[in-house]
């Protein structure tokens, strides 16, 4: 039974639990993980990826939502409010996932979403803004090494032309992929036009231990750290492995392992206890064992909640290197992908969430957010908030991830609560 209050226009949102879970574990379903699910593989215009997207498209029709696919594929599944011209409330998040991946990590915002949609419908609310639930484009950086890219690309933190040139390993550019993936239209049509958005929330797993450690259902996000990403290429000289004497050789593998070991020194000795720094991927050139590594490239992703900090290390890897590679006769090139500043979330987002959380009687504590997430570049163009929920251990990024049925239902009641109060 529904009560309506002059106050909270619904007491509780009446979540449908177990056909949201169903409903995650369909589109874990499609993978490209060798592993069976919970592990997930969902790369960027991927035809899985395309799967995916047809999956989430016949559940916004069969909730009578309104769907509108940008030229890069953000999709934005609209219930009308009553006012239709009045900015709309956004909520949402990703499903593309990294390799060997989970199955919650931005699933729960997106089929989440839906659900806090479908369940104030079924309450018999009404809002007067419109409510969008939107699937962002590859907020993982996996296939263009450049994350949120279709939440930078909205909210015009990344320029159309920019956009077109990223690559991926194969040497593709973004605009032929997108396009060959069946999204058309010009890319100077995916920025949002100014006042879009009258407020936007992102549901999320936490991906960190806090919530849990707490004991607490819930995570009011008040800040999103800053994140950088770099590549690194170490060019030495290749040669026979019995051949060349040790003092004679120029490995690019052996001066690359010595950076990556002052990237790991230069974060633990920083003045920050947030920074993080993390190489995680190399790639050895030739790759032979009985070959003396020729060219080495390798990833960095650095962040903090302190962009200044953050900065600052990534100089003195700069300088580090630099140095390393002096001393070893190697070449050291690096290319800065993104260096993002942090976001702070809106007043009056956290406020719609604390309330909605006191008035389910559910915990909740204030929080950072260590991870980015599209709201990071949300939060450029509309007043943006994020509610986190536990996720066992902490674990993300991980086949283990996981996130209770009685976890997500708490979240999603507090998006449906926190949607309402926004689009009222
Ligand atoms: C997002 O997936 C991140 O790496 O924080
Ligand atoms: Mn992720
Ligand atoms: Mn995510």
């Amino acid at each position: 039974m529904v009560h309506l209050a002059r106050s909270r226009p619904i007491a509780v949102p009446p979540v449908e639990t177990d056909k949201l879970i169903a409903e995650l574990n369909a589109l874990a379903a499609i993978s490209d993980c060798p592993e069976p699910p919970p592990a997930v593989t969902r790369v960027v215009f991927s035809e899985t990826d395309l799967r995916a997207r047809d999956y989430l498209r016949s559940l916004y029709e069969a909730a009578g939502l309104e769907v509108r696919v940008d030229p890069i594929g953000n999709t934005f599944a609209r219930w009308p409010g009553a006012d239709p011209a009045a900015p709309a409330v956004g909520t949402g998040s990703h499903c593309d996932a990294i390799p060997h991946a989970g199955m919650y990590d931005g699933t729960v915002g997106v089929l989440g979403g839906l659900e806090a949609v479908r369940a104030l419908k079924r309450a018999g609310f009404t809002p007067r803004r419109s409510i969008d639930v939107i699937m962002f484009t590859s907020e993982e950086p996996t296939r263009f090494g450049v994350g949120c890219t279709g939440s930078r690309a909205m909210s015009g933190a990344m320029a159309p032309t920019d956009l077109a040139r990223l690559t991926d390993e194969t040497g593709d550019d973004y605009d032929t992929v997108r396009q060959r993936a069946g999204f058309a239209g010009d890319l100077a049509g995916v920025a949002l036009p100014a006042g879009a958005y009258h407020a936007f929330v992102e549901l999320h797993i936490e991906q960190g231990p806090e919530l849990e450690a707490a004991n607490l259902p819930i995570g009011v996000v008040m800040a999103i750290a800053a994140p950088a990403q770099a590549e690194f290429v170490v060019t030495g000289e290749g040669g026979h492995a019995g051949a060349v004497l040790m003092p004679r050789r120029r490995d690019a593998l052996s001066a690359a392992v010595e950076m990556i070991a002052a990237v790991e020194r230069l974060a633990l000795s920083s003045k920050s206890p947030d920074l993080v720094a993390t190489v995680g991927r190399l790639a050895v050139h030739p790759g032979a064992v009985n070959s003396i590594p020729s060219r080495v490239g390798f990833s960095l992703d650095l962040r903090d909640i302190d962009g200044a900090n953050r900065d600052a290390v990534l100089a003195a890897i700069e300088e580090e290197t630099d140095a390393i590679a002096s001393r070893r006769v190697v070449k050291v090139e690096r290319r800065v992908l993104n260096a993002d500043p942090p976001a702070a979330c809106a007043e009056k987002i956290v406020d719609a969430v604390r309330r909605s959380a006191e008035s389910l009687g559910l915990g909740y504590q204030q929080m950072i957010s260590r991870a980015y997430h599209d709201s990071l570049f949300m939060a450029r163009v509309a007043p943006m908030g994020m509610i986190f929920i536990p996720c066992r251990g902490g674990v993300s990024h991980r086949p283990d991830e996981y996130s209770s049925p009685e976890a997500i239902r708490a979240g999603v009641e507090t998006l449906a609560l926190t949607l309402a109060e926004l689009a009222s």
